[in-house]
């Protein structure tokens, strides 16, 4: 452990001590037709100034991580264990009344649908400010004052005028933007934010990136976005966690991860992935076949009824074995170890990215 005040002062980035550890997270859900393994032996580490990208298709496990770091299975019939460190308190065991002081004093949360997050009947200036009055003692007034400014800062013009406006007068660029300066409002030491740029304009999408950037810059935040567009994890991420399956099988900085993936999977998704930064989108070739089922998760390596390259491992180890996340040769950054879940050696791996897949993307 080092200073801590490192991690502490604004506009450091470098700050050497985790801000959020999540070591071997598993969220199982009960249910009728067995437990479903949403998330099962997650572990990453995020520091203050950073920003953690979370890949993955549909299903993967990525909103049911985000809502556990937020403690919202708290209650529910979902089985949490691991451990989830912020600021080296450990989430996992406390009560859903100690968990509500976390949330919003230290992490916000910019949720996938903006209207789940926002009740109709209110207005969009009273709700901003109510979750500002939350959190801080002051007066309705200044509270105003706060969510004003704020409203100005996400971009949302004549915002003074607009402070009274319902959820439905607001266009859904602007209710999504109305979303994260409630997120930002307190101050968060970690915003986490699921799919903060589906369904907007293009123009909106990097704003909105640029906001989220300028709250790590000017509060030294730490950040998770969620993300089906690898171009905002490569326009904005310091380092991604590919998720399949409820597992992590890649992760590393986000050079690693695009200069030299080497997951099967992360293939994949670099050619069937929408990206904001390539113009050429002709290419998108889909992953054959389709997420694995959470209840009944393939035995061996969770990829291997989609992997080509299966045959290349002796032994049929890919079926039979589960691999490990280990780090891989190529690993350069101590801090974000590259790290791969595949039985390929690593050699080959190397081989089939340069001779059959680099070619391709
Ligand atoms: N309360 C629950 N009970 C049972 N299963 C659940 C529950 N919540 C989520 N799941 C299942 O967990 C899996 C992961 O869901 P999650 O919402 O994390 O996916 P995701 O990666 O965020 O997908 P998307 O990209 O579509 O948002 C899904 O199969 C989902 O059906
Ligand atoms: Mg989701």
């Amino acid at each position: 452990m080092t200073d801590t005040s490192l991690a502490d002062a604004p506009g450091t980035t470098t700050a050497q001590r985790p801000f959020l550890v999540v070591d071997d997270l598993r969220v199982h859900f009960p249910t009728d037709d067995g437990l479903v393994k949403s998330v099962d032996g997650l572990s990453f580490e995020l520091r203050r100034g950073e920003i953690l990208g979370i890949v993955g298709e549909s299903g993967s496990g990525k909103s049911v991580t985000a809502q556990a770091i937020l403690g919202l299975h708290k209650g529910s019939k979902a089985q949490v264990s691991g451990r989830i460190l912020l600021d080296e308190q450990d989430l996992v065991p406390l009560s859903e009344n100690d968990m509500r002081g976390v949330r919003g004093d230290e992490v916000s949360m910019i949720f996938q649908d903006p209207l789940s997050s926002l009740h109709p009947f209110y207005s969009i200036g009273n709700q901003i400010s109510e979750a500002y009055l939350v959190h801080n003692k002051v007066g309705k007034k200044a509270a105003k004052q706060r969510t004003i400014e704020m409203l100005q800062k996400v971009g949302i013009p004549n915002a003074a005028g607009r402070y009274d406006d319902y959820p439905h007068q607001f266009s859904g660029g602007m209710r999504q933007r109305a979303m994260i300066a409630m997120a930002l409002i307190c101050q968060p030491k970690l915003l986490i934010a699921d799919e903060p740029t589906t369904a907007l304009d293009v123009t909106v999408q990097a704003q909105i990136l640029e906001l989220i950037k300028e709250l790590r810059d000017e509060l030294n935040s730490a950040v998770i976005i969620i993300t089906h567009d690898l171009g905002v994890v490569a326009e904005t991420c310091d380092q991604v966690v590919v998720m399949y399956g409820g597992q992590c099988v890649e992760k590393g900085t986000v050079d690693e991860l695009f200069d030299r993936p080497e997951m099967p999977y992360t293939w994949g998704l670099l050619g069937s992935m929408p990206r904001m930064d390539r113009v050429r989108q002709e290419r998108l070739t889909p992953i054959p076949g389709s997420p694995p089922s959470l209840i009944n998760v393939p035995k061996g390596c969770v990829f291997n009824p989609r992997c080509r390259f299966s045959d290349r491992v002796e032994g049929r180890r890919c079926f039979t074995e589960h691999p490990d996340l280990l780090e891989t040769t190529g690993s350069t950054d101590p801090r974000v170890r590259h790290q791969v879940r595949c039985h390929i050696p690593p050699a080959e791996r190397q081989e089939i990215l340069l001779t059959e897949i680099r070619p391709t993307l």
